[in-house]
């Protein structure tokens, strides 16, 4: 049949086209990306996507291994096949913008297995211009209840060595520098031994999502998930010969499989970000939308914001977490005898409630308040070690809640799980009561360290389903949640706007203290385009004591100005200014931090090419300012920049903080120049980033 045939049968009608070959297809509204379904005369279905006319994925099959049925991948028929056109709009309470369109055709192709046991599954592929994604419906089966999935075998058949950025397939943490190879040349298994990580599980040659690739026509393709729930997280299992892309769920040792659900039930969504120029990865929103619209309503209790806090000076060995163990991160020990350098003290909070509060600055995170972090990593057994409501006796919780909300502050709660989460989830009830009768609505947590019961890893269904439950219970309890050690990012944050920020990447934090020295000036410039894609990110940017003078064999791969620029750059709803108040003061540096928004009506992406340099521009919410960020990799770089974005008829007082001429990374990060103009829609200038570089500028309305 050809495919006109197959597109005549499917309007609206059911039809049988189980002996021969068929072929359906849907194209994006701009018709710029088609999907073509394919089924073979032995019925097994294969998709195919093309670009432009261009082949990006070629034929690939798909299909999973079950426990207690046989494989699903051939001798199907198709009942029936159903297409509609969507368009819609909807706003972000919080984000990059407000208003997304969410624009697609979708194409759904019922299938059953012509012989017994007649299993059903139905697909449904979306084709939108900046991408497509498809999933997969498990219809329910005579006499079976759940099924048993051992692995899913979604295969992406590229067409060219694409020129790839990567990390690891790691079961349990995404924190690993990305490499750039060519796709013929992953090999994601020699980075087995990550001496920074205190969890790592890289079973396979396999990548995790996103992966961002490049063609040589300067086609870029992103692959991802969206909507991952109640199922494992995806790596994508690596053909170097054949360059095929196999999807490879995380598994649980301790069940011996994959996915367990109830029949019927939708996986999440397979995605691929599909852009002619490496910015338009960073506007796509396709993946929020393919998510659920919101489901728990109004957030507005939680309210974006710039925060500081009890972090850095631990991170930096300057203070403990704990009040009385062994003063060195790796190795507490339970002496019991308080040491005296103990961060999370009431006087030392409230120095950072005074200072957030001179500084336009809403939120203090504090990390350490609570018992438990004698006995934190290197320990085996940490099941029942962190009590997530009880403080260390020189913390006055109730004191300085009060005392930050009088300075219109609010203290952000803290709760390190050590990866075991039964014991956070035996205290959940009790942790999110106590955060909102204390009116704290937002909470930073963490799963250091491999996950406890043994067997089950970060990105597997069961710990998938913990994060969950965890957003939910912040749902009831009006808490959003900043989740480190997180599960990807597949824009749940649609469905559950108090999903706000995760870690999921090497933060700031590995600068402090990585064996290897720290992030190369390239991580984020690869970061922007990788990582990011997925959702916000608390990367914690703001240092400004860029040497570490404490750290001997440590520092931060980035000029000042670049540490500006990321306040723009890596989107989050939550900002921290991680250095301690002392380092700010003085600095005339800093009033950029205290100027630059964190919610955003708008985002422009101006420039950029992965692994090299990007530039955004985002205009704030609330007063219309504009903040514009710049980042560089280790080359020094011009960038010339329209400011065209600009709103017609305002002037606007701009900053301008750009590296000295005489900065560079290594030598000399502080030098900075700040310079004050004037610029409308009709500016345009030039501005210089050294290695390691950046710049940021804010742009306020005069009135
Ligand atoms: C790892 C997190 O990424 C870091 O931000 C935090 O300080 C520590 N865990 C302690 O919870
Ligand atoms: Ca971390």
């Amino acid at each position: 049949m050809n495919k006109l045939l197959a597109l005549a049968c499917i309007v609206g009608f059911l039809i049988s086209c189980s002996q021969e070959t068929v072929t359906l297809s849907v194209t994006s509204p701009g018709k710029i990306n088609t999907i073509d379904f394919h089924l073979s005369a032995d019925g097994e279905p294969t998709y195919l996507v093309s670009h432009n006319e261009k082949v990006i994925i070629d034929a690939s099959s798909m299909g999973f291994d079950f426990k207690d049925q046989k494989a699903l991948k051939d001798n199907l028929k198709i009942l029936s096949s159903e297409k509609k056109a969507v368009y819609k709009t909807w706003e972000m309470p919080w984000g990059e913008q407000k208003e997304v369109v969410n624009n697609y055709n979708e194409l759904m192709i019922a299938l059953e297995e012509n012989s017994a046991p007649h299993r059903k599954i139905n697909l449904y592929f979306r084709a939108y211009d900046d991408g497509i994604g498809f999933r997969y419906e498990f219809l329910p089966q005579q006499g079976v209840d759940s099924l048993v999935i051992m692995d899913e075998n979604t295969e992406f058949q590229l067409t060219e060595d694409y020129t790839t950025w990567w990390i690891p397939g790691d079961w349990d943490i995404y924190e690993h520098l990305y490499n750039t190879t060519k796709l013929s040349e992953i090999d994601a298994t020699t980075k087995r031994n990550n001496p920074n990580l205190a969890q790592t599980y890289i079973p396979e040659n396999a990548v995790n999502t996103p992966v961002t690739m490049r063609g040589s026509d300067g086609i870029h393709l992103s692959f991802h998930e969206a909507n991952l729930t109640d199922y494992a997280g995806m790596t994508l299992k690596v053909d170097t010969t054949s360059l095929k892309l196999t999807s490879e769920l995380v598994g649980s040792d301790r069940l011996g499989h994959k996915v367990k659900r109830a029949l019927p039930f939708k996986t999440p969504w397979r995605t691929i970000q599909i852009a002619e120029k490496a910015t338009e990865l960073i506007d796509s929103k396709l993946i929020v939308n393919l998510n659920e619209p919101n489901k728990i309503g109004d957030v507005s209790w939680f309210k974006p914001k710039k925060y500081v806090g009890i972090w850095w000076e631990m991170h930096i060995g300057k203070s403990t977490w704990d009040y009385a163990g062994s003063q060195d991160m790796n190795s507490f020990t339970t002496d019991a005898k308080p040491h005296g350098k103990h961060g999370a003290t009431t006087e030392n909070t409230k120095k950072y409630i005074d200072f957030a509060a001179e500084n336009n600055i809403t939120g203090v995170l504090v990390e350490g308040w609570n018992t438990g972090w004698e006995h934190w990593i290197g320990f085996e057994d940490r099941e029942g070690v962190f009590d997530f409501v009880t403080p260390y006796p020189d913390y006055d919780l109730e004191e300085l809640n009060q005392y930050a909300k009088d300075k219109g502050v609010e203290i952000i709660m803290h709760h390190e799980t050590s990866a075991a989460p039964r014991t956070y989830e035996q205290q959940l009830d009790t942790a999110y009561q106590l955060m909102h009768k204390l009116g704290i609505h937002s909470v930073k947590t963490g799963y250091v360290g491999k996950i406890i019961p043994k067997g089950e890893y970060h990105h597997g269904q069961w710990m998938v389903n913990h994060y969950r439950k965890v957003l939910e219970t912040g749902a009831k309890y009006q808490v959003a949640i900043n989740a480190h050690e997180p599960i990807k990012a597949t824009g749940i944050r649609r469905t559950y706007p108090n999903a706000i920020a995760r870690e999921g990447l090497r933060g700031q934090e590995f600068n402090a203290w990585a064996a290897d020295g720290g992030n190369p000036p390239e991580h984020l410039p690869i970061v922007a385009f990788t990582r990011m894609l997925a959702g916000p990110i608390d990367f914690t940017p703001g240092v400004f004591d860029i040497g570490l003078p404490s750290k001997e064999d440590n520092h931060i791969s980035t000029t000042l100005a670049q540490q500006l620029a990321l306040y723009v750059v890596v989107y989050s709803p939550v900002q921290m200014a991680c250095d301690l108040p002392e380092n700010y003061e003085g600095q005339p540096a800093f009033q950029f931090i205290r100027d630059v928004g964190v919610d955003w009506d708008q985002t422009v992406v101006l420039n950029g090419e992965v692994g090299d340099f990007v530039t955004i521009a985002r205009k704030e919410r609330e007063t219309g300012n504009w903040f514009v960020g710049g980042i560089t990799d280790e080359n020094k770089r011009e960038i010339s920049l329209d400011f065209d974005f600009l709103d017609e008829g305002i002037t606007y007082d701009a900053i301008i903080y750009k590296d000295a001429e005489d900065a560079h990374f290594k030598t000399n990060p502080t030098a900075i120049a700040i310079e004050n103009m004037e610029i409308n829609k009709e500016t345009s200038l030039s501005i210089p980033m050294v290695e390691g570089g950046g710049f940021a500028i804010s742009l306020i309305q005069k009135n």
